[in-house]
């Protein structure tokens, strides 16, 4: 960085901070593009007017968040992939750079849990549940760095993180929670090996948050009822989350706004883990 490079960041910061937070024109991808997160923050990349490469295993699903991210004025390529192998993932980054060049922002949201209590748990279950959480985003960060070679300096890369990654959870959460710890430690490894090349490593750790996964939380069954109000009891700001209420802690977290923080578990819960 040049000292002119200072002196234009410190202007931005100074006199056009929400330039701080402009993405515009830069390319994200996408895994697990079809869940409620990836859905979000696809739309909300593309109506800040992001190129998009998603991925995710249900072409159907996929080509509805395709639809909705290109109405919101994105530029959006898909890939019918999950980063199960380094092939996989090597081929979803690939498809981005084929389509827009090197990307800018890569975004893990594919994500899996399968409760079971450690007594009752199925190895293979347990298993699926770490390839999905630890392995792929190991695998995207490492076909990313590949594809961003030594043009690293302001790239983001932001995995998705919970709550059970730094709290216990007798809900049959041993892999899940485990998987997600390893998420943290991925994160912080990450930060320390690409720090020097100007790549961003960050998580977002949400409390539960209205998707797939968590359904039964919503629903009106008395199970549903009874777990919500267990969560929600924990929950100072008092209510669960929604896919959206993630979005601005991830701008920020892909953005220049958060160009010398790298490493971070940001939580974003409602402050469920302040207490
Ligand atoms: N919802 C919550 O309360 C909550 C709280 C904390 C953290 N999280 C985390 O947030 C992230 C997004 O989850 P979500 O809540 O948005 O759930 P979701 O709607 O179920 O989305 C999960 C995504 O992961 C993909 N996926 C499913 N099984 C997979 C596997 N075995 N390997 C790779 N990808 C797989 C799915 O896509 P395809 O089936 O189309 O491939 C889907 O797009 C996950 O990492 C989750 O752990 C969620």
């Amino acid at each position: 960085m040049t000292l002119e490079d200072t002196g234009e960041r410190q202007l931005d910061a100074l006199y056009r901070p929400l330039s701080l937070f402009d993405v515009a024109g830069k390319t994200a991808v996408i895994t697990g593009a079809s869940g409620a997160y990836g859905r979000t923050i696809a739309i909300a990349l593309a109506s800040l007017g992001c190129r998009l490469l998603l991925a995710s295993g249900s072409q159907n699903a996929l080509s509805e968040v395709a639809r909705a991210a290109s109405a919101a004025g994105g530029e959006v390529e898909l890939i019918r992939a999950r980063p199960d192998s380094l092939d996989d993932a090597s081929a979803i980054v690939g498809a981005a750079v084929a389509a827009f060049g090197a990307p800018d922002m890569l975004v893990v949201a594919s994500g899996l849990n399968v409760p079971a209590m450690v007594d009752d748990a199925v190895l293979e279950e347990w298993q699926a549940v770490m390839d999905a959480n630890v392995r792929g985003p190991w695998l995207m960060a490492k076909a990313f760095s590949a594809a961003v070679g030594e043009r690293g300096r302001g790239k983001k890369i932001l995995f998705v993180s919970s709550v059970r990654g730094r709290l216990g959870n007798a809900a049959g959460y041993s892999a899940y929670c485990t998987s997600k710890g390893g998420v943290d430690a991925l994160t912080r490894v990450l930060a320390t090996e690409w720090g020097p090349r100007g790549i961003t490593v960050n998580a977002i750790a949400p409390t539960v948050f209205r998707s797939s996964l968590t359904s039964w939380i919503f629903a009106d069954d008395d199970r549903g009822q009874a777990a919500r109000a267990r969560n929600v009891s924990r929950i100072p700001l008092g209510r669960l989350g929604e896919p959206e209420d993630l979005v601005g802690a991830s701008i920020f977290l892909l953005s220049p706004a958060s160009d010398f923080c790298t490493g971070q578990v940001f939580y974003v819960d409602g402050g469920y883990t302040a207490g």
